[in-house]
């Protein structure tokens, strides 16, 4: 490594979802069995959601970070052990505690990195990147893991057809190397607490017990227009922070809760959604998985390459937003 390597700089990506993929016509039906009325119609005109995955019994947020990890060093040419920083981001925890990043550092035969997660819910993997950036130019890693990985599966309420039909699981893995030229060109991120309560899973174990509402609940309208609004203010003060303009990106990979709020940002930065990486059709909303996994497709089918200029944004419960700008280099 250079002595006087100050930046960091993205080398791998890696992605994972579970087996069981189910189409909105699949889902209908499981939910019309439950007295639960939803359409496919429905879905995919106030979403774009065409389906999404769910993990079975055997999967967990330990081990889709585990694929998509794998997947992620494997692209890096890096051993498990060359990590000594990782961050995974995720809200559907596998327990309490340990850390799913000190679990994930087990399965991996890592010793030593300094592991924890990072709560942000759908920024979680943005607010990671933008952590494990700041550690590596401070001097205090040289070679970073960052997952985001959800099975927020779990915690849908398969009675409220306004938010179970938007989520599926999954996960998405990043490396980070020191540098010394530039690779992320510049990061922020935010949160106003006073919204807490637009989007969240309440509930907590107390006494061996759930304690209040163990379900995800979410006012979608407040939300959409949230997250309308300080994504497109987010993009611009991390492109100013860069000193660059909208029209020098080459994707946009932001988070996939809804296309029309993928379309909403698009239109806002004057950049055609042609440059907007959009999973959310395939997906649905994975919380902080989605960025990551956005982005890995893109860059194993040859649209992100060497070169571009990307910009990863986050959104969602907290409430929290954020943005990284990157160059592939
Ligand atoms: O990941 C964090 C970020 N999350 C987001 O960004 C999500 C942001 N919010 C959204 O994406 C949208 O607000 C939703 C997709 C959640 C909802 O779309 P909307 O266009 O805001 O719909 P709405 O809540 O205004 O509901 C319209 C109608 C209602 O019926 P009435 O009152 O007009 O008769 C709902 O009851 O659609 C009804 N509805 C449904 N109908 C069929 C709500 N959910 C469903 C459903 N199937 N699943």
């Amino acid at each position: 490594m250079s002595a006087n390597a100050v930046f960091s700089r993205l080398v791998g990506t890696g992605s994972a979802l579970p087996g069981r993929c189910v189409s909105n016509p699949e889902l209908q039906q499981f939910l019309a069995e439950r007295g639960v009325l939803t359409s496919d119609e429905w879905i995919r005109e106030r979403t774009g959601i065409e389906q999404r995955y769910f993990a079975s019994g055997d999967e967990t947020t330990t081990s889709l970070a585990h694929a998509a990890a794998q997947k992620a060093l494997e692209a890096s040419g890096w051993s498990p052990s060359d990590c000594d920083l990782i961050i995974v981001a995720t809200s559907t925890a596998d327990q309490i505690f340990p850390s799913t990043a000190c679990m994930l550092q087990g399965l991996l035969g890592n010793h030593g990195a300094a592991c924890f997660d990072v709560q942000a819910v759908c920024s979680g993997f943005v607010y990671a990147t933008s952590i494990a950036d700041a550690l590596i130019r401070a001097g205090q890693a040289q070679k970073a893991l960052v997952v985001g990985s959800e099975v927020f599966s779990r915690i849908m309420d398969w009675q409220d057809r306004t938010t179970c039909v938007l989520f599926g699981d999954g996960a998405g893995a990043i490396t980070l190397q020191a540098s010394d030229r530039p690779g992320i060109l510049a990061s922020r991120v935010h949160a106003n607490g006073s919204l807490s309560g637009i989007l969240c899973a309440s509930g907590r174990v107390q006494g061996g017990e759930v304690w209040g509402d163990p379900f995800l609940r979410m006012d979608g309208q407040g939300v959409f227009k949230q997250a309308v609004s300080v994504l497109g203010q987010s993009a611009e003060e991390v492109l100013q922070l860069a000193g660059m303009q909208s029209d020098q990106l080459d994707w946009l990979v932001p988070h996939q809760a809804n296309i029309r709020i993928l379309q909403s940002v698009s239109r806002k930065l004057g950049l055609p959604m042609e440059r907007v990486v959009s999973t959310v059709q395939q997906h649905g909303n994975t919380s902080a998985a989605s960025v990551p996994l956005a982005l890995d497709l893109a860059v194993r089918d040859g649209r992100i390459s060497r070169g571009h200029h990307v910009m990863l944004q986050g959104v969602g419960g907290g409430f929290t937003w954020g943005s990284v700008l990157l160059k592939m280099i």
